[in-house]
């Protein structure tokens, strides 16, 4: 019998909508702001107890110890939101903090931020500086970013440093979590090691540009959970963004010189942050200062197909599937080891069932299978095209005999009956497919 070789997919990602709204309630608490000011010029310093508090009043540079530490063991130098000193958005010394309330920190005389031990003498953390200028001030500005001005000369001031270059588990508004290409200067989330632990703890969230630019959580050297890429209008892999869409907007940019994630709250009234928590889940916050609580608009990973490769090659992941527990295998292919798989060890994945036919001297029987509603499958290795048409994608891929699927880049618009344009193709394993 004729049968007709699956070469397998086209894929249409559109992926799940799950909107996500719990409700967390926080300890808050409301501190004076004195009239602390939010600049420390070069000759001035911060001691502990002392201050840098932004124009606006929303955030706070100052030294503290982390919930349940007494204060004489761990000092650290910090920036926190004011009207919650619970939420610690950025540490300078997270590795190294302070066993005394002897900190100071002074701009030196070469435009490094400097944090002393004023009983020893010691250097405890200190900012790169490629100025020889001592006409350097540092100010803590109202969207939470310190930064380090060389104001010599009578242009504007040139930024020399600045903590949004350098986060920490917390993402705010305007800052990017991404990478320079060019010189390889990469802005990454590190998770804390506990909730009173601000040294960096097991988890990373990095911006992967190898493919289509995604964001991925990594436990160590493992990967643990990709978002997706940017598909044109939502993250591949989170569509309930469009759920707040009014809200918070969201932007990939991909330049030469940088590749990076970046959100914006759309209402200046709300306060909204990305923080990569102890456990490695990557939570959406956003203040509600009527009832001084934060919402928790999205939470990732979700659930088990958000596990990374929670299925295998060629498997597909689908959560209402919890009677089969999740995996099952693409169209025509069948389990690696079924032995393995009845045993609910699904992460071997599906191999072909029938050979592709490729080569054949153009009478192939190979086709494609279309796969719609899924998050895009990991692209480290795909080939991509921005330019190219999802018509001209089809065709390269059926040309080329190590082409197993192929997709549109961007699913907005594009010629072929509106759905999509760029050129996505894998020759490898698909993996990290999810309804
Ligand atoms: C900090 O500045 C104040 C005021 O200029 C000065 O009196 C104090 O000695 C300085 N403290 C340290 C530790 O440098
Ligand atoms: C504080 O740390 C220093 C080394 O940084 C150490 O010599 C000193 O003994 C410590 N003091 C206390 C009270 O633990
Ligand atoms: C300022 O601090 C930086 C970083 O610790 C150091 O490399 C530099 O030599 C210091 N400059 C002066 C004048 O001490
Ligand atoms: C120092 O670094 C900043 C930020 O990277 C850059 O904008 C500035 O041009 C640099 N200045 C010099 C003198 O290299
Ligand atoms: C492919 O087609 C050409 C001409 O149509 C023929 O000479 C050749 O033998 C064919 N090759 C295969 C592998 O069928
Ligand atoms: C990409 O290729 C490398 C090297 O062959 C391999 O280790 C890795 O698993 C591949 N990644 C994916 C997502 O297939
Ligand atoms: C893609 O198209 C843009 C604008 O049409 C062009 O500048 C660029 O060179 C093209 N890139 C490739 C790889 O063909």
């Amino acid at each position: 019998m004729a049968a007709t070789t699956i070469r397998i997919l086209n894929i249409i990602h559109q992926a799940r909508i799950v909107p996500v709204l719990l409700l967390m309630i926080v300890r808050a608490c409301s501190i004076g702001a004195g009239n602390a000011s939010d600049t420390l010029y070069n000759g001035g310093n911060i001691t502990d107890g002392k201050t840098l508090v932004s124009a606006g009043g929303s955030f706070t540079l100052g030294f503290f110890s982390p919930t349940g530490v007494p204060t004489k063991t761990k000092r650290y130098l910090g920036i926190w939101f004011t009207a919650d000193a619970n939420v610690v958005c950025w540490v300078a010394n997270r590795d190294n903090p302070l066993n005394t309330t002897t900190g100071v920190l002074v701009i030196n005389d070469t435009g490094s931020l400097v944090l002393l031990n004023s009983g020893s003498g010691h250097t405890t953390w200190s900012s790169s500086s490629n100025t020889t200028s001592s006409a350097v001030a540092a100010q803590l500005l109202e969207s939470g970013n310190l930064v380090v001005r060389d104001e010599q000369g009578s242009g504007n001031p040139i930024w020399i440093w600045q903590s949004f270059d350098h986060p920490s588990n917390t993402l705010l508004a305007g800052q990017r979590l991404g990478k320079n290409p060019q010189t390889g200067a990469e802005w990454s989330l590190t998770s804390w090691r506990a909730p009173n632990d601000p040294s960096p703890g097991d988890y990373r969230r990095v911006m992967d540009t190898k493919g289509l630019p995604d964001c991925v959580s990594w436990k160590h050297g493992v990967k643990k959970y990709r978002t997706g890429p940017w598909n044109g209008l939502w993250l591949s892999g989170v569509p309930e963004m469009a759920s707040y869409s009014g809200l918070i907007s969201v932007q990939v940019i991909v330049r030469p010189d940088e590749v990076a994630y970046v959100f914006d709250s759309t209402s200046t009234a709300l306060f909204s942050r990305l923080v990569l928590n102890e456990a490695g889940v990557l939570q959406r916050l956003a203040w509600d200062p009527a009832s001084k609580v934060w919402n928790i608009f999205s939470r990732a990973p979700r659930d088990v197909c958000d596990d990374y490769a929670m299925c295998g090659a060629f498997g597909l992941c689908d959560v209402n599937t919890a009677s089969t527990l999740y995996c099952s295998c693409m169209q025509g292919f069948s389990p690696s080891s079924p032995s393995q798989w009845s045993m609910r060890e699904a992460s071997g994945g599906c191999r072909r069932d029938v050979p592709l036919d490729c080569g054949n001297n153009g009478t192939t029987t190979d086709g494609f299978m279309v796969l719609r509603g899924v998050k895009l499958p990991d692209t480290d290795n795909a080939t991509v095209d921005m330019n190219a048409t999802l018509e001209q994608c089809r065709t390269r891929c059926l040309a080329d005999c190590s082409c197993v699927a192929y997709a549109p880049a961007d699913i907005r618009g594009g010629g072929g009956g509106g759905h999509g344009s760029g050129c996505v193709m894998w020759t490898d394993d698909i993996v990290d497919v999810a309804l």
